[in-house]
């Protein structure tokens, strides 16, 4: 700076109000020197994503978080969520001289109430909020350290991932709330099974309560709502020797959404609307009883639309008719005539939600014509479908037990239920019967 530049007293009452703006807009970045804390917030460079701490339970406990700037009730990632602070003024958010990001407590000696505990020897330079709502920390090369799109609380947005790193075994999976004024981790998680042909699943504690059925090629098997709103939205789905994830990304010019695992377990897209300035649920799941994970139980076939709601998968019969009759159907059904293993052969199941395929077995590269004769020959083998449903089926799934949790739906696809020959000769009309393939001997496989 010029010398002269201090002497001047309009330019000096010019440069502090320059300065008091400056404080006053929120920066993006956080860097070594730099803290935050109190009512202070990093902003993203184009204002969607505020960061800073906040509060609820009438202010009686303080979180450091990020929320949408135009709705900030709608927080999509904590810091602490297990360690609240009890007031505003102790919260310090900095970067250590380890390079992790931590928020401490200044009323307690600077205790560490949390820390990007990820960070590795090599210093992070900068704490970055991203206008897509990711908080990157970078080291002086740019390389990223830690990003909070790596650590989901409740919501995933716009570009964000949930799925697992298969070579470091990281997961990218959400946590619901335990309530609406605490962000711990409560009973529900949002988690992708990458056995078989992955889905994701929702748990309660240890049971399962909810799953989306594999990825078709075009959404999730048990999600035809999901194609409704491919206007506002695009899926992106991978699964790689290295990854299996899923991320959604809003359109250009569409509004902004997100995808929040609700304290009662349900999976909600929620869409901002800018007009009203509030959310829209557009989709949400468990839509009915038949979303309920495993309702009709192994062989069971769940129709939400039907008089009786669970079935059994034809060539099969209630376990415990007596539960049954008093609609209770988790037992589900058992086979009327064992497999011959030789002379079998396989029943359509037409427009259904694939059951669970946590054991099956995916080749994505064989025909279905192929994936029917490689079942039929695998004496274990229950049942095939397509993995891909895009021009006309391709690819092969191959069930090798129990079928569970499978639904009639809309937009549902065709499953080859393997029956012995003669439950086959009962079909009325044999119109759903798949001619025999060309008897083959058959080999016990190891699974
Ligand atoms: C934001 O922080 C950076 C690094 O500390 C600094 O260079 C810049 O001037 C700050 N900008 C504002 C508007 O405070
Ligand atoms: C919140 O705190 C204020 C002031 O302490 C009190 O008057 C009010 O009743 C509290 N509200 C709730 C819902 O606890
Ligand atoms: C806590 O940390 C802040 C920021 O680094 C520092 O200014 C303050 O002196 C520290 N207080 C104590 C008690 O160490
Ligand atoms: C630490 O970061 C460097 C690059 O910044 C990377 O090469 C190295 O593998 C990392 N180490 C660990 C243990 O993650
Ligand atoms: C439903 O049936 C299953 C087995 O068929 C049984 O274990 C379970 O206790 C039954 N549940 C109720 C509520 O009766
Ligand atoms: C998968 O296989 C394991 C072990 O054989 C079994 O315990 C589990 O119930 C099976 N799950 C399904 C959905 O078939």
């Amino acid at each position: 700076m010029s010398r002269s530049l201090g002497h001047h007293p309009l330019l000096l009452a010019f440069l502090s109000v320059l300065l008091l703006v400056a404080s006053a807009v929120a920066n993006s970045t956080l860097t070594q020197r730099r803290t935050i804390g109190g009512h202070q917030r990093l902003a993203s460079p184009g204002g969607a994503f505020q960061l800073g701490l906040f509060s609820l339970a009438n202010n009686t406990k303080w979180f450091l978080g990020i929320w949408f700037a135009a709705s900030p009730d709608a927080v999509v990632w904590v810091a602490n969520r297990d360690r609240p602070l009890d007031t505003s003024s102790s919260g310090v958010v900095m970067l250590s001289s380890r390079g992790a990001l931590v928020l401490l407590d200044a009323a307690s000696d600077n205790e560490t109430i949390w820390s990007s505990s990820k960070s590795n020897s090599s210093t992070a330079a900068v704490a970055r909020l991203q206008d897509d709502g990711n908080l990157v920390l970078a080291d002086s090369a740019g390389a990223v350290q830690w990003q909070s799109f790596d650590h989901p609380t409740n919501t995933f947005l716009s570009g964000s991932w949930a799925g697992q790193d298969l070579r470091t075994g990281a997961v990218w999976s959400a946590s619901s709330w335990r309530g609406a004024d605490d962000p711990s981790a409560g009973d529900f998680r949002y988690v992708m099974d990458t056995r078989g042909s992955p889905e994701l699943h929702v748990w309660r504690k240890g049971r399962k309560t909810y799953r989306t059925g594999p990825w078709n090629g075009v959404r999730f098997s048990g999600c035809p709502g999901m194609t409704t709103f491919e206007d506002l939205v695009e899926f992106q789905f991978t699964h790689t020797a290295d990854e299996v994830s899923y991320v959604y990304r809003d359109r250009v010019g569409s509004p902004v959404s997100r995808m929040v695992l609700t304290e009662s377990g349900e999976v909600q897209r929620m869409v901002w609307n800018p007009a009203t300035l509030a959310w829209s649920v557009f989709w949400s799941v468990p839509r009915d009883q038949c979303d309920v994970y495993g309702v009709c139980g192994p062989f069971g076939v769940c129709n939400a639309v039907g008089a009786v709601v669970c079935g059994c998968i034809r060539g099969f019969l209630p376990r415990s008719p007596a539960e049954w009759r008093m609609r209770n159907s988790s037992g589900g059904c058992a086979r009327s005539t064992p497999l011959q293993c030789g002379d079998d052969g396989f029943y359509v199941l037409r427009g259904v939600k694939l059951p669970e395929t946590h054991n099956s077995s995916v080749d994505a590269g064989a025909s279905l014509a192929e994936c029917g004769r490689r079942c039929l020959s695998n004496c274990y083998c229950t049942a095939y479908a397509a993995s891909d449903i895009r021009g006309g089926g391709t690819g092969c799934i191959q069930w090798f037990g129990e079928l569970m949790d499978t639904r009639l739906g809309d937009d549902g696809q065709d499953l080859f239920v393997k029956l012995a020959m003669s439950e086959l000769g009962l079909v009325p009309g044999g119109k759903d019967l798949v001619k025999p393939i060309p008897r083959q001997t058959c080999q016990a496989h190891t699974l």
